[in-house]
């Protein structure tokens, strides 16, 4: 491949996930000694930052896609004599001499990238360079690189902690303590305790729950192993779990209605912060009915994807009843897994009328699809619906 085709399918196709052009041909102390690019949101898109080191400084500038191709066709080459360039399925490097540039494919080691501003891209977890929990659990190597087998689980891990990163400024200040029901074999619990304390500094008592005992035996070593201080695992049943206290539930992929009875001790533990990411949601399938509905639940498969989108709204509403503002956000992309729903609840005093309002428009909603979920049945001692 030549370097112009390399540019072309990069930038043409919109795929560079970031680029670092290095052994500048010039030794002025004045010219930068090395570029670096990477994607960034901004309101109407995505542009493209580019940051010139110098000796003693750097500078930024966003370019629009136009003109980071011509950046990169003159830059490569000309400036510099050589550059590493990402895409997600492959590292591109580029040398430069005297000749043609030879362009090198490489094993990937930027999968994935979120267009997302600066401050939560600093909080995702570098690919390339190891993180001592994913080592240990397999999604790394070594060396940091991810298991090609292991991308999705890198990319959930990663889509996790952008997630939370966003709720930690509502969190209580002091020592956190956070339950993860239904942990099993840890992955977000362990990136949930290394964000909340390597990244933001918090000391943390955080618990992970789950029924099988042999795999809460290897979290509760890995964390030992880890030095994970605060970190620890228990067996236990999420319905016979006594909450004293907390500021954080998590329940994630807890099937059907374990989710629910998780949210149910979160809400009446008061917890300021619930994430919970459904999963099987088929406690409704026996109970919906509607026949203006009839075209659509009639079809298993329809039954089936509808039945669990009701089930979470429903969900969410029931919070919202409960005293939460809740967010649904996308948990990772549909084509990676169908269990994609983060239900994101913060606590909130609401007032009365708003309530009420709430309350009616749950009412018409469940009596027109005559159900009667298990989150309602749990909290019927709290909420009025
Ligand atoms: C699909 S796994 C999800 C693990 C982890 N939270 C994740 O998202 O990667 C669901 C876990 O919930 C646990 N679980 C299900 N019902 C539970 C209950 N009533 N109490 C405690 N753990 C439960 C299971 O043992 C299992 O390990």
């Amino acid at each position: 491949m030549t370097l112009e085709e390399l540019v072309e399918r990069l930038v043409g196709e919109a795929v560079l996930t970031g680029a670092t052009l290095s052994r500048p041909r010039s030794v002025d102390p004045a010219s930068p000694k090395r570029l670096t690019l990477d994607p960034v949101a901004v309101r109407s898109g995505v542009r493209w930052r580019v940051r010139r080191h110098f000796h003693t400084r750097t500078t930024d500038e966003l370019v629009d896609r136009e003109a980071l191709g011509e950046l990169l066709r003159e830059a490569i080459g000309g400036s510099y004599r050589q550059a590493l360039l990402h895409e997600p399925a492959a590292d591109w490097q580029v040398l430069a001499g005297k000749g043609e540039p030879r362009v090198l494919r490489r094993p990937p080691t930027r999968p994935d990238v979120s267009f997302a501003h600066d401050r939560r891209k600093q909080h995702r977890l570098p690919a390339g360079e190891p993180v001592p929990y994913l080592v240990a659990l397999g999604v790394q190597t070594p060396d940091g690189q991810v298991r090609a087998r292991r991308r999705d689980k890198f990319r959930q891990v990663n889509r996790f902690v952008e997630l939370v990163d966003d709720v930690i400024p509502v969190l209580p200040p002091g020592a956190l303590r956070v339950v993860d029901y239904g942990s099993g074999r840890a992955y977000l619990t362990f990136a949930l305790y290394d964000l909340l304390t390597r990244v933001h500094g918090r000391s943390v008592e955080l618990l992970g729950l789950d029924l099988k005992q042999d795999v809460v035996a290897e979290c509760e070593a890995l964390a030992r192993q880890l030095d994970a201080e605060g970190l620890r695992f228990e067996v236990g049943d999420i319905a016979d779990a006594d909450l004293d206290g907390v500021d954080l539930v998590v329940s994630l992929h807890a099937c059907d209605t374990a989710t629910d009875v998780a949210l149910e001790r979160a809400v009446r533990a008061e917890a300021t912060v619930i994430l919970a990411v459904p999963c099987c949601q088929h406690e409704l399938l026996g109970q919906l009915e509607s026949d203006v509905l009839r075209p659509l639940i009639r079809h298993g498969t329809l039954r089936e994807r509808f039945v669990a989108e009701v089930t979470d709204a429903a969900r969410a509403r029931l919070l919202e009843l409960a005293g939460y503002d809740v967010q649904v956000v996308e948990f990772v992309a549909l084509e990676h897994t169908p269990k994609n729903v983060l239900l994101r609840a913060t606590r909130t005093a609401r007032p009365a009328r708003d309530r009420a309002r709430l309350a009616a428009e749950y009412r018409t909603f469940a009596d027109a699809l005559a159900i009667r979920p298990a989150l309602e049945r749990l909290l019927a001692d709290r909420i009025d619906v």
